[in-house]
């Protein structure tokens, strides 16, 4: 399967830097979430700003760092931010994180999010397994062609079920990707509901695509940070994502760690 040449460059120039050829497990960080860095053991922290061919993380809540390290005897590469398209990536550039992981031969690949909460059952704080996601006319995905093979719809039962075994109760469901960067009207919320989607973000989808793409084995993850657009009479913004995400991180670490063991 072919990745762009920078992939390559990048992967070198962590593998001079110390990083094993082969990596077994990746995790991608939404925002408010890099703390889960924090858990990984014997962590070689690699700023992005310092690794050639990458671009920039310029939102607030990602710090931007690839971190490298042990989560018991799996060793794990997470990526503590990422690169929206609302920033001004290429979607083949949004998706680098997966085509790094690739590289490295990740046998697992888990991605998290925070979304806002369409589905009026969910509750901020509530983790969704994303078992189908809404990518809409918008999302044009130059690498990932039209090839769809979405095995995360696959794994979401099992993801579901290893959650229990850790005694983390989930809500599943589908992502509906939103081009952003700002939140979205309610009458956007209210057309999404009828569309079928129960949280929405901007991310997430274009990795998943590239990772079925790919035959990455792959789990998708939100966190719902706040009700979306119109759900409740609050006003959105971003410091009621990072709080969500700050009160929920240690059930969140449970699970990804679970997830890294057992998936
Ligand atoms: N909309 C879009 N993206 C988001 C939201 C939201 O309500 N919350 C966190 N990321």
């Amino acid at each position: 399967m072919s990745l762009p040449d920078y992939i390559t460059d990048i992967k070198k120039f962590l593998t001079e830097h110390g990083l094993p050829n082969q990596i077994d497990a990746a995790v991608i960080l939404g925002s408010g979430l890099g703390g889960f860095g924090d858990e990984i053991e014997d962590s070689e922290i690699i700023p992005y700003g310092d690794i050639p061919s990458l671009p920039q993380s310029t939102v607030e809540g990602h710090s931007g760092s690839l971190i490298f390290g042990n989560i018991e005897d799996k060793t794990v590469l997470a990526f503590a931010g990422r690169f929206h398209h609302y920033e001004g990536h290429a979607f083949a550039k949004t998706v680098l994180p997966v085509q790094l992981a690739h590289a490295f031969g990740v046998d697992k690949l888990i991605i998290s999010n925070a979304a806002g909460g369409i589905n009026l059952r969910f509750r901020v704080g509530d983790l969704m397994i994303i078992d189908s996601i809404i990518k809409q006319y918008t999302m044009v995905s130059e690498p990932a062609l039209n090839t769809w093979n979405s095995s995360f719809e696959e794994y979401a039962q099992e993801v579901k079920q290893i959650a229990r075994d850790f005694g983390i109760e989930t809500q599943m469901g589908t992502y509906l990707f939103a081009k952003g960067p700002s939140y979205e009207s309610k009458a956007e919320i209210r057309a999404f509901r009828k569309m079928g989607g129960d949280a929405v973000g901007m991310s997430t989808a274009p990795e998943l695509i590239e990772a079925a793409r790919l035959g990455v084995k792959t789990a998708a993850i939100s966190l719902i940070t706040n009700a979306a657009a119109g759900v409740t009479a609050q006003k959105l913004d971003h410091d009621e994502v990072k709080e969500a995400a700050d009160q929920k991180k240690d059930v969140f670490a449970r699970l990804v760690k679970g997830l890294i063991g057992e998936f």
